[in-house]
């Protein structure tokens, strides 16, 4: 085991030390490793509160890195965490304006996944007053989902039963009693909604995580159509599910966003960690095509695929020697 590899066993400054690339020599996807198993420390504040929240402390010190695709990251997870006490530290980050316009996004969407009532009134002003687009919609989604988890329709609305843990920007649709039965009609009704540019973007998220739990071959491709969106932000949402839901049938339409220059960072980004999810022979070359762009949140996020694909398939055969 080199040193700057960890696991469950590692204790808290060591899983730090990696995380913050104390050495100043330790691999991006050893960071992401660390920050994974500090993620599941700081999410465990019922078991043991100071523990968690040192946790929480280590990983909010990663904000001062360069790495827009690592802070990004960072933001992400202790969203994830349910811990409320990342909530200050992810208010800091959001007023942040010389952090990067991804790692604020987290920020604000961390704040909605926390469902932190405390922090809509921030987000109501980033909402209004944010000159950047992707940051307005964030906090428009922030504000909604906090709204709905505190309201008594999250407690009576019947979802569907989801595969993934993840704790999303807005629920899915609800089940309705007088929804079609035809599995092609209902599809085609999401999609109507996950598309229509005039309603709220909330309402078009439900659309699209009801999609990705309905989860067949369709609906991906239903998915697909939500390319053609003007606004980054759905867009990196799109590409978001894709890489959850690793269903082949997407790959044709990441491809050709990761090799769109034309498309934002963030949704480029995404792009390819879904590819790197999927990881069927025929991305490998794709994504090692993309080692060298010249977006750093592009370049790191193939960097970091192939990398833990590399980490993934060393380890299957380490088990199978055993
Ligand atoms: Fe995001
Ligand atoms: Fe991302």
């Amino acid at each position: 085991m080199s040193s700057d590899e960890v696991d469950e066993n590692s204790n808290l400054e060591q899983l730090r030390d990696i995380l913050i690339n104390k050495s100043g020599d330790v691999k991006l996807s050893s960071r992401f490793r660390a920050l994974f198993l500090l993620k599941s420390i700081g999410s465990e504040f019922e078991k043991d509160k100071v523990r968690a929240n040192t946790a929480i402390r280590y990983i909010v010190e990663c904000f001062k890195d360069n790495s827009e695709l690592l802070k990004h990251e960072v933001a992400y997870v202790l969203g994830q965490t349910r811990n409320l006490d990342a909530a200050p530290l992810l208010r800091q980050v959001l007023a942040d304006k010389n952090q990067q316009c991804m790692v604020r996004h987290e920020a604000a969407e961390a704040l909605g996944a926390l469902a932190d009532i405390e922090s809509l009134k921030m987000l109501q002003d980033y909402f209004e007053n944010d000159p950047e687009l992707e940051i307005r919609q964030t906090c428009e989604l922030a504000i909604e989902r906090i709204k709905w988890e505190n309201s008594t329709a999250s407690k009576t609305e019947i979802l569907q039963e989801s595969l993934y843990s993840s704790i999303d920007p807005a629920p899915p649709l609800a089940i309705t009693q007088d929804e079609d039965k035809n599995e092609s009609e209902k599809i085609a009704k999401l999609t109507r909604v996950l598309n229509d540019q005039e309603a709220a973007l909330f309402e078009r998220y439900r659309a699209m995580f009801r999609l990705r739990d309905i989860g067949t071959d369709e609906a991906c491709l239903a998915l697909a159509s939500g390319f053609n969106d003007p606004s980054a932000l759905f867009k990196h949402e799109i590409a978001y599910v894709f890489g959850q839901l690793c269903n082949p049938v997407t790959v044709p339409s990441l491809i050709k966003v990761l090799q769109d220059k034309s498309q934002a960072g963030m949704v480029r980004h995404e792009a390819a960690e879904a590819l790197g999810s999927i990881a069927t022979d025929e991305v490998l070359p794709i994504l090692k095509s993309f080692l060298n762009d010249e977006e750093d949140v592009v370049r790191e996020s193939a960097v970091v695929a192939l990398d833990m694909y590399e980490y993934e398939n060393s380890n299957e055969m380490e088990y199978a020697t055993v």
